[in-house]
């Protein structure tokens, strides 16, 4: 507790991070891996061995770019300084510990940064349709660009309409039904996509692509899942997380990830 309470007051923060709870959440999320790193343990293990093996068909490997490093519990730093010369980090919250390893070598460098684009402008949105708009805006806009050996894109596909949605239900005071939350994660998820093509170097992603709640006899009772185009990227692999097992998230049901990864198609 007390561990937590100086993690919370001294993570450099931004205005942003810290209105939407971000901070929270990364301590949040430090926690639930130490509590559930056995069930996390073949998902990490297969995270690592597909940047191990990308990492070995690399025709350069000076410098790597990770979107949504969080704590990097899926590629590991020790992996990263091991394979790389130059190593940037990119999420809307870095660990203190990040900070102060960036501070303690150049090798490391952190940029924080919302990559969705649409969280400055969630306050000024009235309606569902501002919502829309905004989202055909940030397709037409560079949200970011990045060049590098290597650009990871660590589960932050799914993440990022999640704070939109949630700010327009408070707004319009009702639940979007199912398909307008399908447009609006289909839209951001893309719009990422689109982003991270036009960035320069080879491509790795991570996405949650559907989750499975199972009662605590292992029956299924929700599976969620939305369209998403991966045109340009090749699926390399899949495989289940068990994100929350019985007990994590509630007594009475468990979360499983199925996650998907993606490689960048190379121009023959
Ligand atoms: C599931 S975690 C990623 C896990 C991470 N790749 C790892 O190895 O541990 C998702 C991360 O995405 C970040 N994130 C969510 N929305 C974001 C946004 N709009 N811009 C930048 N980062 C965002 C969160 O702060 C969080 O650190």
């Amino acid at each position: 507790m007390i561990r937590e309470a100086f993690i919370f007051l001294f993570t450099p923060t931004s205005a942003i991070a810290k209105k939407y709870g971000f901070l929270y959440q990364s301590i949040a999320l430090q926690a639930r891996y130490h509590r559930c790193k056995k069930a996390w343990l073949p998902h990490l293990k297969n995270c690592q061995d597909l940047f191990l093996a990308t990492v070995k068909a690399l025709p350069r490997k000076k410098s790597v770019v990770i979107l949504g490093s969080a704590h990097l519990h899926e590629i590991p730093m020790h992996l990263l300084e091991k394979n790389f010369e130059s190593i940037t980090l990119v999420d809307v919250i870095h660990p203190i510990r990040h900070h102060l390893l960036a501070k303690r070598t150049s090798r490391v460098k952190l940029i924080t940064q919302d990559l969705s684009g649409s969280l400055a402008s969630l306050e000024n949105l009235q309606s569902l349709e501002d919502l829309y708009e905004l989202k055909d805006k940030l397709a037409q806009e560079t949200l970011f660009n990045f060049d590098a050996d290597l650009i990871v894109s660590g589960n932050l596909l799914s993440q990022l309409a999640l704070l939109p949605i949630e700010a327009i239900e408070k707004k319009i005071k009702r639940a979007l039904t199912l398909e307008e939350k399908d447009v609006l994660c289909t839209g951001f998820a893309e719009i990422h996509l689109k982003n991270l093509s036009a960035c320069k170097g080879t491509k790795l992603i991570y996405a949650d692509r559907e989750v499975t709640y199972r009662d605590p006899k292992g029956d299924e009772i929700y599976k969620g899942h939305y369209p998403v185009n991966f045109s340009g990227y090749e699926k390399v692999k899949e495989w289940s997380w068990l994100l929350a097992p019985l007990k994590e998230a509630s007594k009475d049901y468990s979360i499983e990830m199925k996650i998907e990864a993606y490689k960048s198609v190379e121009p023959s």
